[in-house]
């Protein structure tokens, strides 16, 4: 959309209610009680997060989608704690209202739910982020639980969970036909061992609904369809930074052209010394 044509944005009540200190994953439970829909962005930096929070978003996710948007991988596998700690960090001290959220990598929490708490205790003691996403569904109920009773607020992630990407074999839309079931139990599952809210992944705009209409928790969506109470986007995708974006992604910006712009008239005025000029001098 031309931004001309934008609607100026508008801050969410989420954002309304919270003003003035951090949003909450109550003010979420709220929210959802209200059917108030809401948006949530990826961040990977404090100067983005710093736009974003200004903009009223009310959560940003730290995403293990860092590994490609930001390290370069071609999928999520790769990265570790260590790489997403420091962004984390930087997302946190950028931000002053938005509940920041930090993915627990693949192979950080898989393996027990000791090892889910020791991952997600350095997110929230060396960051400070507020909660951690983890990927799957009755695999992981015995990390969700005791995360969610050491204190650690869980949001969980079900359909496409690219951190399975090679048992998928490939990027594809999950839960149709049967599979569906199996998402809507391990939804519930999860419901109940304490999660606060639920990523949808890629799954159909009819199972989404049934999901998020049978939870007291908030459901995110990302390739699932307008029920769902909240919508994620990573934000390269959504700013028009990423060449070939899926199908679910609506582009709100063009920062890829206007970035090439900006390079090559920078990079024209150097070589012909058009830059610096007087202004930009000191005496
Ligand atoms: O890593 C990520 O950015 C995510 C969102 C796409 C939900 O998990």
């Amino acid at each position: 959309m031309p931004s001309s044509t934008m609607p100026p944005p508008t801050p969410t009540s989420l954002y309304g209610g919270a003003a003035g200190r951090r949003v909450t994953v109550r003010d979420l439970a709220a929210a959802k009680e209200r059917h108030e829909k809401w948006p949530m962005l990826t961040a990977y930096d404090a100067m983005t997060a710093r736009v974003f929070d200004e903009a009223g978003v009310p959560v940003l996710l730290v995403g293990d989608s860092a590994a490609m948007v930001v390290y370069g991988y071609d999928s999520t596998i790769p990265v570790t704690v260590d790489d997403l700690l420091p962004l984390t960090a930087g997302v946190v001290r950028g931000s002053s209202r938005a509940l920041v959220v930090a993915d627990l990598p693949f192979g950080s929490y898989q393996a027990s739910p000791a090892q889910a708490l020791e991952s997600a205790a350095r997110f929230l003691k060396e960051a400070g982020a507020h909660a951690v996403k983890l990927e799957g569904g009755h695999r992981v109920l015995p990390q969700v639980e005791a995360l969610v009773s050491a204190g650690v607020p869980v949001m969980g992630h079900l359909g496409l969970t690219p951190q399975s990407v090679n048992v998928f074999g490939g990027y594809r839309v999950q839960g149709r036909g049967e599979s569906g079931e199996e998402l809507m139990k391990d939804a519930k599952d999860l419901e109940r061992a304490g999660a606060f809210a639920l990523v949808l992944e890629c799954v159909p705009a009819e199972l989404a609904e049934r999901v998020t209409t049978s939870l007291s928790i908030p459901t995110i969506g990302i390739g699932a369809g307008p029920a769902t109470d909240a919508q994620v986007l990573v934000w390269q995708d959504l700013m028009g930074l990423t060449p070939h974006p899926a199908r679910f992604v609506k582009r709100y910006g063009d920062l890829g052209a206007d970035l090439d712009r900006a390079a090559r008239a920078f990079a024209a005025d150097v070589v012909s010394g058009a830059f610096p000029a007087q202004e930009h001098t000191y005496r």
